[in-house]
């Protein structure tokens, strides 16, 4: 967990699942289905936080700069997922924050996968 990728990787995977899933509980008006996911989404994104967090800390010396990017984007991606699923609950506009999270998610990935662990298909 300090050094490996795979427990962040599972927290984000099972995140953009459950995000999905809320969408379509979301399109298909089940409003309790909906807050109920809603509910393990943030749970999971705590999760994400301490997994982001422990490898962010262990080996940021790597490379500090572009290690603090990755956070930032990570916690922005996090942010706007949040954004979109109380905007949608509330049944508010989500254009703007839909293009947000596109291109802050390929931004996490790049990065994510720029960075020295687990897989660098770029480097
Ligand atoms: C939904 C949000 C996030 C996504 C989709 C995401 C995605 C990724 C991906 C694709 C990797 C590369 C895994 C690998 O190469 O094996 C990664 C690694 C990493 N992530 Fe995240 N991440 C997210 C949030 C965060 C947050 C919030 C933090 C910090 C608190 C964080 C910190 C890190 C760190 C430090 C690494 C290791 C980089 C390395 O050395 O390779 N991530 N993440």
């Amino acid at each position: 967990m300090l050094h490996n990728t795979d427990a962040h990787i599972t927290t984000w995977v099972i995140t953009l699942i459950l995000f999905i899933v809320a969408l379509f509980l979301h399109n298909s008006k089940n409003e309790k289905g909906f807050k109920i996911v809603h509910m393990v989404i943030r749970l999971f994104y705590i999760l994400i936080i301490i997994t982001g967090g422990l490898l962010f800390f262990n080996n940021q010396s790597l490379n500090p700069a572009l290690y603090g990017v990755k956070m930032l984007v990570g916690l922005l991606v996090i942010a706007v997922m949040e954004m979109l699923l109380i905007r949608l609950k509330k049944g508010k506009g989500t254009g703007l924050f839909w293009v947000l999270f596109i291109i802050l998610l390929l931004a996490v990935f790049y990065l994510g996968l720029r960075l020295p662990l687990g897989w660098h298909p770029f480097a």
